[in-house]
């Protein structure tokens, strides 16, 4: 049986989103919004699209959650961007009242789905999604960490003029100003990046990856990233449907694993067709556990708000 793959959110990723997912035949999408007849009309034009392109794949857009039953995949996206001048928390109340709502009435629906959680602040929302949907760890998945490594690559490729397929790096920590991008990690074709650029430049590079995000959003002016954040969330589902066992930077519930406890961040994990299969923990070093630990701190402070505010 072709798998189900639902994008809650039919604006600019899970738009994008839904046409990767389409686009690649590897299983059938539901696109669903509240905004009436956009999905449907987004839907449309994506199926479209594969009779362009020859692919096989279905996909159909809906404003009623009852069509998302028996999802393998939720995907979550739904939520107000971040505007210019608008930090992640500023989003925590009203994304916590959205994606509340939506898990509640999926979690009964979909009881083998696996949900990956975008909307901001993402490693918050996820930890969210896992105490309202009372789900296993293995299937609640943050998205954060592809997005930034994917972004330190580009600056790296840029900077020394190798190609990003030969880049490799590890961003770990929480989807906000306090994730670790480890350069200690950081090879270009196996040579350690410091060969290749300077302290100076390299601590520009970390500081440019830590705001990629505000960078984006300062010159679109309306909205935030999308094409990346879309080909991530691909990255991760791709994993899980095709049991791919890749080793992907992921938020993921923290039962010890680092030094903390009852906390969504960014680690390495293997995904595969359970969600998360592995946690892979690496030594740190006294820097770069403070640094993770202060990335912790962060999303923790947004969950305490949470609990006070009686989300949780
Ligand atoms: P967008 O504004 O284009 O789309 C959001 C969509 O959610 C809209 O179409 C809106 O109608 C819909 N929506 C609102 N309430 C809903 C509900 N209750 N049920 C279903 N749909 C609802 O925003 P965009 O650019 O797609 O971003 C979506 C979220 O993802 C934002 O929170 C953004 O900050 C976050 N994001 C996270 C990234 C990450 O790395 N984790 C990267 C990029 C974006
Ligand atoms: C980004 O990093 C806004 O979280 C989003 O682009």
């Amino acid at each position: 049986m072709r798998k189900k793959v639902a994008i809650v959110g039919a604006g600019n990723v899970g738009a994008t989103l839904a046409l990767f997912v389409t686009n690649s035949g590897l299983a059938d999408v539901v696109l669903f919004d509240i905004v009436e007849g956009m999905p449907q009309g987004k839907a449309l034009d994506i199926l479209q699209n594969t009779a362009v392109l020859g692919v096989r794949a279905n996909i159909f857009g809906t404003n009623n959650l009852d069509d998302l039953a028996g999802a393998d995949i939720i995907v979550i996206t739904a939520g107000l961007a971040r505007k210019p001048g608008m930090r992640r928390k500023d989003l925590l109340m009203a994304n916590a009242d959205i994606v509340g709502g939506i898990v509640k009435r999926l979690t009964p629906q979909c009881p083998d789905a696996i949900y990956i959680v975008v909307t901001n602040p993402m490693d918050v929302m996820a930890y969210l999604t896992l105490m309202i949907s009372s789900v296993s760890r293995q299937k609640v998945l943050g998205m954060g960490g592809i997005l930034d490594s994917s972004r330190f690559k580009t600056f790296i490729s840029m900077e020394t003029g190798a190609s990003p397929r030969d880049i490799e790096t590890l961003v770990l920590g929480g989807h906000g100003l306090y994730m670790v991008p480890l350069v200690r990690f950081t090879t270009v074709k196996g040579i350690p990046l410091s060969k290749w650029l300077s302290k100076e430049k390299i601590e520009a590079l970390v500081t440019r990856t830590r705001e990629g995000g505000a960078e984006i959003v300062s010159l679109l002016k309306t909205g935030s990233a999308y094409y990346a954040p879309a080909q991530s969330t691909f990255e991760m589902i791709k994993a899980i449907l095709l049991d791919e066992k890749r080793v992907l930077p992921c938020s993921v519930y923290l039962e010890g694993e680092y030094g903390v406890e009852d906390v969504f961040n960014g680690v390495p994990v293997i995904l595969g067709k359970q969600g998360l299969e592995k946690i892979i923990e690496i030594e740190l070093t006294d820097d770069e556990r403070k640094a993770f630990e202060n990335s912790t701190n962060e999303v923790k402070d947004m969950i305490k708000i949470l609990r006070e505010e009686g989300k949780i």
